[in-house]
């Protein structure tokens, strides 16, 4: 009988890709995916530290994965992975002894082996687990090996959209961030590796790729002829790879925003006119102390250079309110930039202190009702920028890269240039294709559109001619 592994992701796109380069490093060792916690052999909790919140839910988690593991007397083998096990490994060891196996985000690769202790550990569980001290094994060190060179290239790709990690770790130290400290510090993939697994995920039919990163472009690799690539020069490479039609990166900096890399969004079609780049506040007093190494007229350049060169893009962006010291006149700078810029996604969050940060010592904390009361006023300026944003694309004529089945009978899902979901009536064989969509009405969460045939359109003159985006 296979063995059966359940992995539950919390946190970032990083996470996600990790947790399937975990799956795809226990594959040999004959786990099989598990549909839920309790058929499983293995159970893996992929944490993210970032906020208060995300961490918390590792012990809860934990709590209930406990239960689980008595009722089978103990013969599941559980795993803490990611940034919680990174920064809290040893109390993860005394708060939750039942737990097998704690590891960083650099260790992964060595995780057969770590399994293969715990399978040992767990054989004399067997004679009562609970009664075996110290079986627990830890492993958070910051290797010299990269991981990225003992992991299995990805054998199998989930639909036509895949992740591709090209770079990890940030040296930026946003006096907010945990991560320059769990993720360690940056690390870029060799091009050639990179050229090579997307080639594989692009045989194995993905269509769209999401290039990854802490610091996605401050990727500084070592080219192929010995020269150090940016993240501009990879994408012009990535996109001379046949059946590669759209490429996507995440999470970027404005500081890491460079020439060459708005150019490649004016010259490369493939990269799609949809930006995520983080501001996290539009006050140069709140930049400054969050050390971001940037202020809100930068951050306004950027995005002018950006649209002069792809007039169609559009950006999303994370937003922190109720940092310590924030002024109302600092939060209405915030507003005043999200008013100015729009943004029809981004992702808003409470200041959190976190453990071991600059900004957590700060003696200038914000009550809580203060950014309760901050987040509600900008989030409901970014509900409506994005309402507006897909009120306005009705009418529109898009690419849609089409995915699978949508909910209703004959009808299948694709993604816009913006990831908006679109509904379209057709068949299974549409997955994979990019076709042009006119977007007919938009719903709560996603638009529905009909084929867009350009040549009846161009016939029919009666018809008002809607607009096109490439
Ligand atoms: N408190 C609140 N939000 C945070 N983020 C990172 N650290 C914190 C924190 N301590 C947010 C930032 C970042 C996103 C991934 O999470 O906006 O861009
Ligand atoms: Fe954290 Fe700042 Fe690095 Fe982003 S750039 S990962 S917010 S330290």
């Amino acid at each position: 009988m296979p063995k059966k592994l359940f992995i539950r992701t919390y946190g970032c796109q990083m996470n996600v890709y990790d947790s399937a380069r975990m799956a795809d490093v226990l594959a040999p060792l004959g786990y099989a995916p598990a549909a839920s916690p309790e058929e499983a052999d293995m159970v893996i909790v992929n944490t993210c530290h970032i906020r208060e919140r995300a961490s918390e839910k590792t012990f809860s988690e934990l709590g209930r994965l406990r239960d689980i593991k008595e009722e089978k007397d103990g013969k599941v083998i559980l795993a803490v992975a990611g940034c919680v096990a990174q920064a809290e490994g040893a109390e993860i060891m005394a708060r939750a002894p039942f737990v097998d196996i704690v590891l960083g985000p650099q260790t992964y690769h060595r995780l057969p082996e770590m399994v293969a202790r715990a399978e040992r550990g767990a054989a004399v569980a067997k004679v009562g687990w609970k009664a075996q001290p110290g079986l627990g094994i830890l492993d958070t060190e910051f290797p010299i090996e990269s991981k990225f060179d003992h992991l299995p290239a990805p054998d199998t790709v989930h639909g036509v959209t895949a992740f591709l990690a090209i770079q990890e770790g940030c040296d930026k130290f946003c006096t907010f961030c945990v991560v320059p400290y769990t993720r360690g510090a940056e690390f870029s993939r060799p091009a050639d590796k990179i050229l090579e697994e997307a080639r594989r995920l692009v045989a194995l039919g993905a269509r769209e790729l999401t290039l990854l990163g802490q610091n996605v472009n401050a990727y500084h690799g070592e080219g192929p002829d010995g020269s150090t690539w940016t993240l501009a020069k990879l994408s012009y490479a990535l996109a001379d790879i046949p059946g590669l039609e759209r490429i996507r990166y995440t999470t970027s900096h404005p500081r890491d925003m460079g020439d060459d890399l708005i150019a490649a969004h004016g010259a490369l079609p493939q990269l799609m006119p949809f930006l995520h780049l983080p501001v996290q506040s539009g006050s140069d007093r709140i930049l400054q102390m969050m050390n971001r190494q940037h202020t809100g007229d930068d951050y306004r350049r950027i995005v002018d250079k950006l649209k002069a060169v792809r007039p169609d893009l559009a950006l999303s962006s994370d937003f922190i309110v109720g940092f310590p010291g924030e002024s109302d006149v600092d939060f209405a700078a915030t507003m005043r930039l999200v008013r100015d810029i729009t943004f029809p996604q981004a992702f808003s969050f409470k200041y959190s202190p976190r453990p071991g940060t600059p900004a957590s010592l700060s003696d200038h904390q914000l009550p809580e009702e203060l950014k309760d009361a901050r987040l509600a006023e900008l989030n409901d300026l970014l509900r409506a920028q994005n309402a507006a944003f897909n009120r306005e694309s009705v009418g529109r004529v898009l690419p849609v890269l089409f995915e699978r089945p949508g909910k209703h009978d004959g009808q299948m899902m694709g993604r816009s240039p913006y990831l908006q979901p679109v509904h379209v009536q057709g068949g299974l064989d549409l997955v994979g294709s990019i076709r042009m969509v006119r977007i007919d009405r938009e719903h709560a969460y996603s638009l529905t559109g009909s084929f867009y045939d350009e040549s009846a359109e161009a016939s029919s003159l009666s018809s008002p001619q809607p607009r096109v985006t490439a």
